[in-house]
């Protein structure tokens, strides 16, 4: 059995071609589409009313294409809506909070885990309390780091602003002697080196994003729906404003040709 339709993938801007370049690493006989909501970036400080509105007009559209399954590779959506997508659509849909956390909790020696994400998604708890479901005795110490997703999606990654920036919001990770952080945003994989400098060197950055394609390669099995193809996969990259400078920025951190970017409406439905 071969399964060629395509996987569905969405954030609201660039972050989620962290997780692409993962899923194109494992996966790269299968077809991609990937959407940025680039005109209505960031998702990190709306409500979660706005969040599941938009993160369901993205879905309608990769439905509409004919995805056979849809990773949603934003934590803040995944955190506060991914419940409420999966109650809509029968597909399988994968968010990456739960890749993360299982990283996480691998990686630490110590039990002190950093968890840094937007507004909502540290609001929501979500990655805390799955930590906690799994390990009780693991102390979380979270923080919002806002401004990470203007500095990635601008492609100002380096250099002594981001690095002043990542100092301010790390400094309570590094007074709770974390040795694992989870980078509990698909955008902040792009400042990794800058987050890296201001960490002591034996902690170890969870990036959901290569986690979560361990799941979607499970899925795929599972549900006998992988392709059977050899051929590379096709890639269609959509936005909702701005493609060139979504193509601008994202040559920086993904190892492919991104092609050529389309712009979409997306409406209410
Ligand atoms: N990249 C997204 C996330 O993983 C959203 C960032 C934002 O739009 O605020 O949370």
């Amino acid at each position: 059995m071969s399964d060629s339709r395509p996987i569905g993938i969405f954030d609201s801007g660039v972050g989620g071609l962290t997780v692409l370049n993962e899923l194109k690493k494992y996966l790269p006989y299968e077809h991609m589409i990937y959407v940025g909501d680039t005109a209505r970036v960031p998702y990190g400080n709306k409500s979660k009313n706005l969040i599941q509105q938009y993160s369901k007009e993205i879905s309608e559209f990769l439905i509409s294409k004919n995805c056979k399954m849809i990773v949603v590779a934003c934590n803040t959506a995944s955190s506060l809506a991914l419940e409420y997508l999966r109650s809509k659509y029968s597909l399988p849909i994968e968010g990456v909070i739960d890749a993360g956390v299982d990283e996480a909790i691998k990686e630490t020696t110590n039990n002190h885990i950093g968890v840094l994400g937007t507004h909502s998604t540290i609001q929501s708890g979500a990655y805390e309390s799955k930590l906690k479901e799994n390990r009780s005795d693991i102390h979380v110490i979270n923080q919002a780091c806002p401004l990470f997703v203007p500095l990635a999606e601008e492609g100002w990654l380096e250099g002594e602003i981001p690095e002043k920036i990542a100092n301010v919001y790390l400094k309570p990770l590094l007074h709770a002697h974390v040795d694992s952080v989870i980078l509990g945003c698909t955008h902040y994989p792009i400042l990794k080196r800058t987050i890296y400098n201001v960490l002591p060197e034996n902690v170890k950055l969870v990036d959901s994003g290569e986690a979560v394609s361990q799941k979607v390669i499970q899925i795929l099995k599972q549900n006998k729906t992988g392709t059977s193809s050899k051929t590379f996969g096709n890639l269609e990259c959509y936005v909702t404003d701005l493609p060139s400078q979504f193509s601008r920025v994202a040559k920086r951190f993904v190892d492919f040709p991104i092609g050529e970017v389309k712009t979409i409406e997306l409406h209410p439905s």
